[in-house]
């Protein structure tokens, strides 16, 4: 067993730091206030190689492997969070599908734009009536000449307004009803109507928008991996994508961490630095203590994918500690900062808001556990679902 990073891995994560330092972290509170999507960062992203780092050079990326992407989330999303999951969904939600699921012909044709940075991806599952019940999706994909015509809404999509590339779940088969009948497809922009900006609780400087496909006719070159299979592309990149998510949550975490630290070390109260108090020092203990140990659950969910690896259960467990985490740690900061934590002059308040997702998307903490549940008890698919 070796806890070291390797030499490649502390590179990208010290020029991710740097990066964000400089760049992202003065201008989070901003972005967060004026509901800025920063656009242009991610050309500077992707000139650093961090908009496809863990995508084989052959095909634009920076040929590094899944933990330094992580790495990569988790130091992203310790200055903005709103930047992380921009970069985790372009990432391990559309990118990385296309090459784990698609043809020669759609990983050179697809995989390159967005391992460079061109284009944004976005992963479009979520429907109305389909959240954590992905499986009862109604858009359809209708059989028409050598492809289909597909029509429908979807909602919540991160990057939705500015993404060039779209992976979409449609029922390929009317006579099937959840998850069998779906098929996983490649959309463009143009295949797709922005028609609503989400207003949100935080991460206020990502996207998330609600979308139509209106009649798109698209050719058999788009059906990603096997008709009537798009449900296993679904729920093998939400596998991976997890794990992106509890990075994020740990970067956001350790940031509202490290703001409490030195606040602690610096506000005088009765007479003392109110770090010398121990009811604010066992707050910090357990604050490093969580962090810690999901910072081990994330690293090793991360290592077993790119082990090639099953990492469904440890990425859920390592999503579901992360998140729940996050959201205590984070209203811990608040505290210890008292009146000034509830306010916008510091940022932990944001941290807050922004933590408080990590337990919803990409799986809610109900369904982390149902995955857990199923794993640890080797039960079938829908057995743990009260039908
Ligand atoms: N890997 C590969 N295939 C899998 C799988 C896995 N981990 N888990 C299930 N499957 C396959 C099954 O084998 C089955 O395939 P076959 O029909 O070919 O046998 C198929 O998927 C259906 O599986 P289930 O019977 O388990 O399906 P279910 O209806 O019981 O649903 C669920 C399971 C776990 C509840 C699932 O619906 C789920 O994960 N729900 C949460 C949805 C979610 O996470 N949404 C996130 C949206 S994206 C997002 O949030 C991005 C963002 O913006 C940040």
């Amino acid at each position: 067993m070796d806890f070291d990073l390797t030499q490649d891995q502390r590179e990208i994560q010290a020029l991710t730091r740097e990066f964000a330092r400089a760049e992202i972290d003065p201008h989070a509170a901003e972005w967060d206030r004026e509901h800025h999507f920063p656009r242009e960062l991610y050309g500077r992203l992707a000139e650093l190689g961090l908009m496809g780092v863990c995508v084989p050079e052959e095909y634009g990326g920076g040929g590094a492997d899944f933990l330094s992407y992580i790495l990569v989330l988790e130091e992203l999303s310790r200055a903005d969070a709103g930047v992380g999951v921009t970069v985790a969904v372009h990432t391990s939600a559309a990118t990385l599908p296309l090459l784990a699921y698609g043809t020669d012909e759609q990983k050179s044709r697809f995989v390159p734009p967005l391992a460079r940075g061109e284009q944004l991806g976005a992963f479009a599952l979520t429907e109305a009536e389909a959240g954590s019940d992905a499986g009862a999706l109604r858009t359809r994909a209708e059989a028409a000449g050598d492809g289909w015509t597909i029509t429908g809404a979807k909602q919540w999509i991160t990057n939705g307004r500015h993404a060039g590339t779209f992976i979409l779940f449609a029922r390929t088969d009317p006579e099937i009803a959840g998850a069998r009948g779906v098929s996983a497809f490649i959309l463009d922009a143009e295949h797709v109507r922005v028609t609503r900006d989400e207003e949100k609780l935080g991460l206020n400087s990502s996207a998330t928008n609600d979308i139509v496909v209106e009649g798109a006719r698209i050719g058999r070159d788009r059906l990603l991996h096997e008709e009537n299979r798009g449900f296993r592309v679904a729920m093998g990149t939400l596998d991976g994508g997890r794990i992106g998510i509890a990075a994020q949550a740990l970067g956001i975490a350790q940031a509202g961490y490290e703001v409490a630290r030195e606040y602690a070390a610096e506000r005088r109260a009765f007479g003392h630095r109110i770090g010398d108090f121990q009811a604010i020092q066992h707050k910090l203990a357990d604050m490093s203590m969580e962090i810690d140990a999901t910072r081990l659950l994330v690293y090793r969910a991360a290592w077993l994918k790119q082990q090639g690896r099953r990492h469904t259960e440890e990425g859920a467990k390592a999503k579901l500690f992360a998140s729940e985490m996050a959201r205590r740690q984070t209203a811990e900061a608040i505290q210890i900062l008292g009146g000034y934590g509830y306010t916008k002059e510091f940022p932990v308040e944001r941290y807050y808001r922004d933590a408080k997702i990590t337990e919803i998307y990409e799986g809610t903490s109900e369904i982390q556990r149902l995955v857990i549940a199923r794993s640890i008890l080797g039960m079938t698919e829908r057995s743990l679902v009260v039908r």
